[in-house]
């Protein structure tokens, strides 16, 4: 959507992935604080969000949403006030229909009175969800709460959540800054794997202002932290939104620093705005490379199964030109090495190796890569 927002990926929070329903003020809070503190928000964490359960249980007389006044004693508003002053920003949640999936009162028909509100109390991002739709296609229900954001002329990132129904890819981008492309994540290494293959045939659709949207991070909510790894390469790798799913107030340091990773997070940030795409993808051993706006690729080497696999492609296959030689960055390990064109590396099961490679006119300046290196030029 061409609103000037979101020319990178959102970067933020949500808590629907670690809390379920038990979200409140201090929960968001907390949060924030923590987000500041961690250093995750100097790192490009900006958006805070609440999901779902956020509001009473019925409209007011007057017709308007309600918070929860339990959850939310300083109303939405206050909130915002507070997650402003540690300078993020605040996004909510509503449903394209008549009720939200938790079942409380949905937009659909009443899509300006909303919008109005969200924008009267401050907020910066809409998640709009999906359920309790009346059968009324996506386009036209999106449609509709986009054209009502608009009108309130305050700057909302817009997050379409029809799960990848009637192909959103394909009519999403004049509608929304970013679209889910499937239905929920959990913090299962399987449904990570799922949402990857889904997620990674729409490289087409995104671009500045509008993203692919494979849902949010699971990173430390029980995945391994080699699988931890691999989504964050992943979801970077992909343009995707890097939206944290976990209770970071209690998140382990290991967990942190995966979020914090900020050679990696370049990648998802990268200004040219393309998705990487994949270059091969045979026997559950993946190779996607991104386009960078300085002329570097970003790769990833991904290996699906269990058992560990070298993983092998070439500056040619990733789409650089002839050169001397290529740095490549390994943006875990943070070093850099040298390669006459083969890029590879043996990968942990499940694990993914990221470089960020460039040519080099000085070859010789880093050492070489690995010993797989020495037969076939790229
Ligand atoms: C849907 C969405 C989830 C979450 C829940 C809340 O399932 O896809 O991300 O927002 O609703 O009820």
């Amino acid at each position: 959507l061409d609103n000037g927002l979101a020319r990178t990926p959102p970067m933020g929070w949500n808590d629907w992935n670690a809390f379920g329903c038990n979200v409140g003020e201090k929960l968001v809070e907390q949060t924030a604080d923590k987000i500041v503190a961690s250093g995750l928000r100097d790192a490009g964490y900006t958006y805070v969000n609440i999901d779902d359960c956020w509001m009473a249980g019925s409209r007011g007389a007057d017709g308007q949403l309600v918070p929860d006044p339990a959850k939310f004693p300083h109303g939405i508003a206050g909130v915002a006030r507070y997650v402003h002053g540690k300078g993020l920003k605040l996004g909510i949640y509503e449903s394209a229909g008549t009720k939200t999936c938790a079942g409380y009162p949905g937009s659909l028909g009443h899509e300006q009175r909303d919008a109005d509100s969200f924008a009267a109390w401050g907020v910066d991002y809409l998640k709009y969800d999906n359920c309790n739709n009346l059968g009324i296609p996506s386009r036209q229900r999106y449609q509709a709460m986009g054209d009502a954001l608009a009108r309130t002329r305050r700057p909302i990132v817009y997050s379409l959540c029809n799960w990848g129904e009637e192909s959103v890819a394909s009519w999403a981008r004049p509608v929304g800054n970013l679209w889910r492309t499937t239905g929920d994540i959990d913090a299962s290494y399987g449904r990570m794997l799922y949402i990857f293959h889904q997620n990674a045939k729409l490289a087409d659709a995104a671009g500045p202002g509008a993203w692919n949207d494979p849902d949010m991070l699971e990173v430390g909510n029980g995945m391994t932290p080699v699988e931890d790894r691999t989504e964050f390469s992943l979801w970077a790798e992909m343009a995707a939104p890097l939206i944290s799913g976990a209770d970071l107030r209690s998140a382990r340091p290991e967990t942190l620093a995966v979020y914090g990773n900020k050679e990696v997070i370049a990648v998802d940030q990268d200004r040219l705005g393309r998705q990487g795409r994949p270059v091969s993808m045979k026997n559950g051993l993946d190779v996607l490379a991104k386009p960078l706006a300085d002329g570097s690729v970003a790769v990833t080497l991904f290996n699906e199964n269990t058992a560990p696999a070298v993983i092998s492609t070439t500056a040619r296959d990733i789409g650089l030109g002839p050169a001397r030689g290529y740095a490549l960055r390994d943006l875990w390990e943070h070093r850099t090495t040298e390669s006459a064109g083969v890029i590879s590396a043996t990968v942990p099961g499940h694990g993914t190796v990221m470089y960020r490679v460039a040519p080099t006119a000085t070859p010789g300046r880093y050492a070489p890569h690995l010993v797989l290196d020495t037969t076939a030029p790229g």
